[in-house]
């Protein structure tokens, strides 16, 4: 069975033998970049376009989720770049997230015309969270166990009066696209987890924040994420899940896939 990936440009490079497809989706159609890592299948999706034209608030969400689930897979790791709000989390820092706090408040679902309510207790796959945190302690990559990522409407970075005010609601890292995708894989019934890449400290804890900063922290965190995939991904293809899933593979078939 394949694994689906989700990130920024550049993890396209660790795919050997890669090749681009066109997917049609009822969202758009999408570049999905198959290929193999380690000797697992793999389906690659760049969240933001091929050429990074979409913002956070106008990723197409629910195109990518769907491209992916039709190619056949069932297990998806994301990657995303985040600002710190811990000191003891420096840029460079890697973090399997476990749970968020929506304040993007975007409204995109799939069950746009439908009753569908789904349960986020455990938002991010417990079991494939667990591989990934092995895998980086084990290629000795500054890998933490859990944190709570704070998603923000975007595009523009936070006030430090904003960052103070999530410290205190229990935040870890502030981003801004992860809700509504980790939210979207859940509807669409493919188990989800999040690698994020601390690529600065969050607003009010150094001078500025800047986009430069951010891709090129991104880009030097590369290798660490690479070889920590590399590592991870053969046993996420074994691995049987814990199923957060299961009460909705039914619904996403009927009202999602089967439209
Ligand atoms: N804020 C929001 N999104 C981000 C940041 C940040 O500080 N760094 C990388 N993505």
């Amino acid at each position: 069975m394949a694994v689906g990936l989700i990130g920024g440009s550049g993890l396209e490079r660790l795919i050997e033998g890669d090749k681009s497809s066109l997917v049609a989706t009822p969202y758009g159609d999408v570049y999905v970049v198959s290929g193999e890592i380690n000797g697992v299948e793999v389906f690659f999706v760049s969240r933001h376009g091929p050429h990074h034209e979409h913002p956070p608030h106008r990723v197409r969400y629910r195109a990518n989720l769907y491209a992916l689930k039709k190619t056949g897979v069932e297990k998806i790791i994301a990657t995303s770049a985040v600002g710190s709000l811990l000191e003891e989390m420096p840029p460079g820092s890697l973090v399997v997230i476990d749970q968020f706090i929506d304040f993007a408040k975007r409204h995109i679902t799939y069950y746009d015309d439908v009753v569908v309510h789904v349960d986020v207790t455990r938002p991010y796959c417990p079991s494939m969270n667990r591989v990934l945190f092995e895998a980086g302690r084990r290629v000795k990559a500054p890998v933490r166990m859990g944190g709570t990522y704070i998603c923000t409407e975007g595009p523009r970075f936070e006030t430090p009066a904003e960052i103070e005010m999530f410290r205190m609601l229990g935040a870890s890292v502030v981003g801004m696209t992860n809700v509504p995708e980790v939210v979207l894989a859940r509807e669409i019934a493919v188990h989800y987890s999040l690698l994020a890449v601390v690529t600065n400290y969050a607003a009010g804890m150094q001078s500025r924040v800047s986009q430069e900063e951010v891709v090129e922290v991104m880009s030097r965190a590369e290798e660490n994420v690479k070889r920590l995939l590399y590592e991870a991904l053969p046993r996420i293809d074994e691995l049987s899940v814990e199923d957060d899933c299961i009460l909705y593979r039914e619904y996403a078939e009927k009202y999602i896939m089967g439209r």
